[in-house]
């Protein structure tokens, strides 16, 4: 059984499309979709659990928490898989790279990282800020942290990993960059990375501002 956590904030738009890629992509798999959603103004989760009628969806609405690390973790309580998938809600993760991350599980990895930054990976037309910041954040990172230094991706939220990584380990829920925290302190010895384009948002905004920005020092310094 595969488990997939999607965190959603105002991605009512996206899931349709969603759900019925995942499910083309998964459909000679037994497999469970996990929303975690933070109660969204669009009524993200409304929509989800109408979706759930035909789809395997399973929905978490929350209204105390939020934040994207934190819903992930969430996620995590939920699953009944032994493959866990982490994915966007916005379609700039392919559905069709999900096949790629569960076989390189099922070949011997302990995380399998869709990545932009591997040979054959890229990302679609980011501005050259965005791309600047992607790559310092990475950089820094991987110059603070000696465990990481051969990820070329370790900010990726496009990711599975077997259960036993995070099993019993304490995950911290601050930021959003939840991959760096498995990473310090997950339970693992391989990795593999899958190239991928990152795409274009389908509806909706980024969530991801100069806070998060302040945030993901924190969490690095941390
Ligand atoms: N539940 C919940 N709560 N979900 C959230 C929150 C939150 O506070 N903030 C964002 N999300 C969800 C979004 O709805 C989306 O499904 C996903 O998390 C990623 O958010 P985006 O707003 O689309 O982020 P992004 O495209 O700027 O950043 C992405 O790229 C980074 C790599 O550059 C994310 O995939 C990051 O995880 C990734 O590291
Ligand atoms: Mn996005």
């Amino acid at each position: 059984m595969i488990s997939i956590i999607i965190p959603t904030y105002n991605e009512r738009e996206n899931l349709e499309e969603l759900f019925e890629r995942v499910s083309r992509a998964l459909e000679d798999r037994d497999f469970e979709i996990i929303i975690v959603d933070d109660d969204s103004p669009d009524k993200t989760w409304e929509k989800a659990e109408i979706l759930g009628k035909i789809y395997p969806v399973r929905v978490i609405r929350r209204t105390k928490e939020k934040g994207l690390s934190s819903a992930v973790i969430r996620g995590f309580e939920e699953v009944n898989g032994d493959i866990i998938v982490v994915m966007d809600a916005d379609l700039q993760h392919p559905p069709e790279v999900i096949p790629k991350l569960i076989e390189a599980i099922e070949h011997g990895a302990d995380i399998s990282i869709a990545s932009r930054y591997v040979k054959g990976g890229k990302v679609e037309n980011w501005y050259w800020w965005r791309k600047l910041i992607s790559k310092g954040a990475i950089m820094i990172s991987r110059v603070a942290l000696p465990r990481i230094i051969n990820i070329k991706d370790p900010v990726s939220g496009f990711f599975a990993l077997k259960r036993e990584v995070i099993e019993e380990v304490e995950l911290n829920p601050i930021g959003f960059k939840i991959l760096l925290e498995i990473l310090i302190k997950g339970r693992y010895s391989k990795i593999v990375e899958i190239p991928f384009t990152f795409g274009l948002r389908s509806s909706g905004e980024s969530k991801l501002d100069n806070k998060q920005i302040l945030n993901y020092l924190y969490h690095l310094y941390r």
